[in-house]
């Protein structure tokens, strides 16, 4: 099938590192594996559609030093902001959808031993507070939707007490570890579940999901501490993680302060997709915007806000003129260097293969090409999807178990 896809450009530009024979092996093996990768902070959410952490580590390696700035404007779950920042660069990410702000802030705010020690003691304390029998102040939520089933409703009444238990923690950021561990267990008891956990094994999970994440926030932290590591010259600088449009990132008072990036990494919704971004989906196909309820933040929308245009024919139109339109912003805040990496999937890549392209060409890109970064006839970097839970509503079931790696810099 990849034979009929437009050929990809073969421009060479002189802007381009050289990608010799190794380090292509090393990026094509990254980007086609199928392992999952765990450590570092990557398992505090399953954001939908996350990609790889070895995807984000091989470009930043490959086309960043330490002290650079790595864009990544449909952050998602922040994969590439915790890889940009363990490796010692700055990490910027913008996202229309709160929660993906809120886990990709959590995911790369380091805690220190205080502070582990200090949400602990409050966990310890709270695991008794997670009976039936307490009763909460609270009086419902708006975002509660869908949880109060006759098994549900246990997990909804023991998040509620631990809710209520949070403002014991002095500090936002440790309250937002505490809200971000709640999410984490919450999502493991509801989405996508056919069997709701009970109550104890809600509480036993939570302690477990607690240590796992303190261990991994223990080797970000190592990690961007590192007197050893290959970033030891570069001090860290927090990332940012901006609740913004792509589209319009140019006018950002926090961007004008730094250098342009000399890496965007990313993967923008996908056309004619379905993924819900902003869901849990509760025995079958309910959905519940629950997560909402428990970073404290708010939605409010469909899903066609958060995947640039839906799934009708309409919306998958709209879908090409809002990519143009953030490309284009992307263009504005990139230099001659910035070189664009995307990784994309299409419901029906016959057309919307071409059709992105130009998109993105109309924005005032152009398609280069690594010829030692090729493994299909026509000239890109393709791969086969591990289980992934969307639907393809256009296309054949395998449209979208392939994704492509395009590679972009300004015209
Ligand atoms: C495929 S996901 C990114 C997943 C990410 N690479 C990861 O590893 O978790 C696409 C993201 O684009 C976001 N998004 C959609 N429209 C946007 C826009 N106009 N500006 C910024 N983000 C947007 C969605 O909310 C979603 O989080």
């Amino acid at each position: 099938m990849v034979n009929e896809f437009m050929q990809a450009e073969a421009v060479e530009s002189k802007n381009l590192p050289q990608i010799g024979s190794d380090l292509a092996a090393q990026i094509i093996n990254a980007v086609v594996s199928k392992e999952h990768v765990a450590g570092l902070t990557h398992e505090f959410y399953r954001y939908p559609a996350r990609f790889s952490p070895l995807f984000a580590r091989a470009m930043i390696q490959a086309f960043t030093k330490p002290g650079d700035t790595v864009l990544d404007p449909f952050m998602g779950g922040g994969t590439t902001l915790v890889e940009a920042c363990s490796l010692g660069r700055q990490a910027i990410g913008t996202d229309i959808n709160e929660l993906s702000v809120f886990i990709s802030k959590v995911k790369t705010t380091p805690l220190t031993d205080a502070e582990v020690e200090s949400i602990q003691v409050w966990a310890q304390a709270l695991i008794p507070n997670l009976s039936l029998r307490k009763t909460t102040a609270e009086v419902g939520n708006k975002y509660q939707k869908n949880i109060h089933g006759k098994s549900t409703w246990p997990i909804r009444k023991v998040l509620e007490l631990a809710l209520s238990q949070v403002p014991l923690l002095e500090t936002e950021k440790k309250r937002q570890f505490a809200r971000c561990v709640l999410l984490k267990t919450a999502q493991g008891a509801l989405d996508c579940r056919e069997n709701i956990p009970t109550v104890s094994m809600f509480r036993a999970q939570f302690l477990k999901d607690l240590a796992k994440m303190l261990e991994g926030m223990k080797e970000f932290r190592e990690r961007i501490q590192a007197p050893n590591s290959t970033c030891s010259e570069v001090k860290y600088s927090p990332a940012l993680c901006l609740h913004r449009s792509a589209i319009g990132i140019e006018e950002d008072e926090n961007l004008r302060k730094l250098a342009p990036p000399s890496l965007i990494v990313t993967s923008p919704p996908y056309p004619g997709v379905h993924v819900l971004y902003h869901r849990w989906q509760v025995q079958g196909r309910r959905e519940t915007p629950a997560p909402y309820w428990i970073i404290n933040g708010s939605d409010g929308k469909g899903e066609s806000f958060y995947t640039l245009g839906g799934r009708s024919r309409q919306g998958i139109e709209k879908f090409f003129k809002q990519t143009q339109a953030a490309f284009s912003s992307l263009a504005r805040i990139s230099s001659r260097k910035t070189l664009l990496v995307q990784m994309v999937a299409f419901s029906d890549p016959e057309w919307q293969l071409s059709e992105y392209l130009s998109a993105i060409t109309k924005s005032g890109f152009r398609e280069v090409h690594f010829s030692a970064l090729s493994n299909s006839p026509d000239g890109r970097l393709w791969r086969g999807v591990p289980n992934r839970k969307w639907y393809a509503v256009q296309a054949p079931a395998t449209a979208t178990n392939k994704e492509v790696v395009l590679f972009h810099q300004l015209a």
